[in-house]
């Protein structure tokens, strides 16, 4: 069953289609947007060689001149190398303003992909088409694009929104499990830091580690619920300039931990669930939340089977040396989101870094 939820922003509004067993459909909903005939499907070898013939063919059943630009597959691959290639094709197959570039992947091919469109031309149309579950309930929307800078993740980007984002559920069939679960750690997010019904659904099922110990129906309140709240908070706040933020719940310690183990030992969603542990009992040392609401959000994130301790040998001293470059620090200060209870987070600079310590202590392993 189709669900359209819209992104309704103050200069550009746009659909997002979650509708299953639809990739080979991409044609003609891009058909109805009134795009150029020129496309470039961005993707990487492991989607491409899975989704890629569907997608290509219903795009040019319906009149699109299509190239393909396929970049290495991973987090290392996120960088301005990749970028010149998305440049090379498009110069090569002469992409005009009127062209879209279409982002067939996870999230590290929509970030790339959206930096290259926001860029090329000075902005030509972009789509979005995720492949993985974290690509579906969060990169693909909201328009953040970019890539690495060695120093520190997506340092270099762009707001720059997609025209039409296009899920189709069926293609996370072929998703490794541990890159369901990192999904699932955003998934959780929303629950805490927005919609605490939505949580609650989650804390009702025995299981939520995989696709297939996950209901039909809580897939599709997972989908539809997350991309609602994503909507929502990025419609209020296009460019983070207060309520988005919120959205980095988990991300502050997440990243860190992520960039100290190579952005491989631990990935995106593993850091978020990490950080999302570490942000509630930072909240509960502070008192502002209770030892039940920081069992309840733990328990969830543990029954996804993701991280709920930091990996072994990995020095506190880092961690904290590390939170100082993300983007979340403000006037020197470093930007934490806590949890009030389950359903609102509050953004605070006020966090003592002995706090910060002895939380990353206790959440050693084996302590
Ligand atoms: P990813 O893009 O690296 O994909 C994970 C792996 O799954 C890859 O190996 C990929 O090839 C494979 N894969 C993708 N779809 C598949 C499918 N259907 N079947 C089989 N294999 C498949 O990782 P990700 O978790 O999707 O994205 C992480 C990136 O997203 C990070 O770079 C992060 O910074 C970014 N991100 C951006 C935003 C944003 O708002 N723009 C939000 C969250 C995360
Ligand atoms: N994933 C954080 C944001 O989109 O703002």
């Amino acid at each position: 069953m189709t669900c359209v939820i819209n992104v309704n922003l103050p200069t550009q509004s746009y659909e997002i289609a979650i509708a299953p067993g639809t990739l080979d459909s991409l044609g003609e909903y891009m058909g109805k947007l009134h795009l150029g005939k020129k496309v470039l499907v961005v993707s990487n070898p492991t989607v491409f060689s899975l989704y890629g013939e569907t997608a290509i063919a219903s795009l040019k059943n319906t009149g699109f001149q299509v190239a393909t630009c396929i970049l290495g597959d991973g987090e290392s691959y996120k960088n301005l190398d990749s970028i010149k290639k998305i440049y090379d094709l498009a110069l090569e197959n002469r992409l005009e303003r009127s062209s879209t570039m279409v982002a067939l992947g996870g999230g590290v091919i929509g970030d790339m992909t959206g930096f290259a469109a926001a860029t090329w031309l000075r902005g030509i149309n972009f789509v979005q088409v995720p492949t993985t579950l974290l690509a579906m309930v969060d990169s693909s929307i909201g328009g953040k694009t970019g890539v690495n800078h060695p120093q520190g993740k997506n340092l270099i980007g762009a707001f720059y929104q997609p025209q039409f984002v296009l899920i189709d559920p069926d293609v996370l069939q072929t998703l490794p499990v541990r890159e369901f679960r990192a999904g699932m750690a955003e998934v959780i997010k929303y629950g805490i830091i927005w919609n605490a019904e939505f949580f609650a659904q989650m804390e009702a099922s025995s299981r939520l580690d995989a696709m297939e110990n996950v209901t039909p129906e809580l897939m599709e309140t997972i989908l539809k619920l997350s991309c609602q709240a994503k909507a929502d908070v990025v419609g209020e706040d296009e460019k983070e300039a207060g309520l988005r933020a919120i959205l980095n719940y988990g991300h502050t310690i997440g990243h860190a931990v992520e960039s100290l183990t190579g952005y491989t030992q631990v990935i995106h969603g593993e850091g978020v669930g990490i950080g999302m542990v570490a942000a509630g009992e930072i909240a509960l040392s502070l008192g502002m939340w209770t030892a039940e609401e920081a069992a309840r959000q733990n328990h969830v994130i543990a029954k996804a089977c993701l991280p709920t301790q930091l990996p072994d040998g990995l020095d506190i001293e880092a961690i904290v040396d590390a939170l100082q470059i993300d983007k979340k620090v403000k006037a020197g200060k470093v930007r934490f989101i806590l949890p009030t209870k389950i359903g609102a987070v509050t953004i605070t600079d006020q966090v003592p870094s002995d706090t910060i310590r002895q939380v990353l202590q206790k959440m050693q392993s084996g302590s």
